[in-house]
């Protein structure tokens, strides 16, 4: 993000709640849609997509991220999850992984309590530096 992008925060919620209305959640019954802005900014934004098989049911938050990969790639830099209402709701602590993963600690989420960093939600976070070190530690072949 450019010290000149500034994160419309309304938009976000909207384009989530949009999202939400398309999930696919019949077996909760809970809605959710995720929104989120990349650093050259573009909107992403995915639903949750249940399944009959319960534990494969995917997160709003996975198909956001995969509708972040699927528009070019990047990095998050703001996000928001919500119910169909407009109501926000926090990222379960799966997607908070995967969130690391997007955007980092930086990436700003929204929620109740207004918008805080990643880090804040997910603290002393293993990501893709940790794997990283140890390559380095450990070059192939030595
Ligand atoms: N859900 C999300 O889509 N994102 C979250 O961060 C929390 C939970 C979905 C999963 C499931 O389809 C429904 O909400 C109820 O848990």
């Amino acid at each position: 993000m450019t010290n000149s992008q500034t994160i419309d925060w309304q938009v976000l919620l909207d384009r989530a709640r949009e999202a939400a209305a398309c999930a696919y959640a019949p077996y909760s019954e809970f809605p959710v849609g995720a929104a989120g802005l990349t650093a050259d900014g573009r909107i992403v934004s995915g639903c949750n997509v249940e399944n009959a098989s319960y534990g494969l049911g995917l997160c709003a938050e996975c198909g956001m991220v995969s509708d972040l990969h699927r528009t070019g790639g990047g990095r998050l830099v703001a996000m928001v999850a919500a119910n169909p209402e407009g109501e926000k709701l926090v990222p379960c602590g799966r997607c908070r992984q995967l969130l690391h993963e997007a955007g980092g600690g930086d990436l700003m989420v929204d929620t109740t309590r207004g918008p805080r960093p990643l880090r804040e939600l997910l603290a002393d976070a293993f990501g893709p530096d940790d794997l990283l070190a140890r390559q380095a530690d450990h070059p192939e072949g030595s």
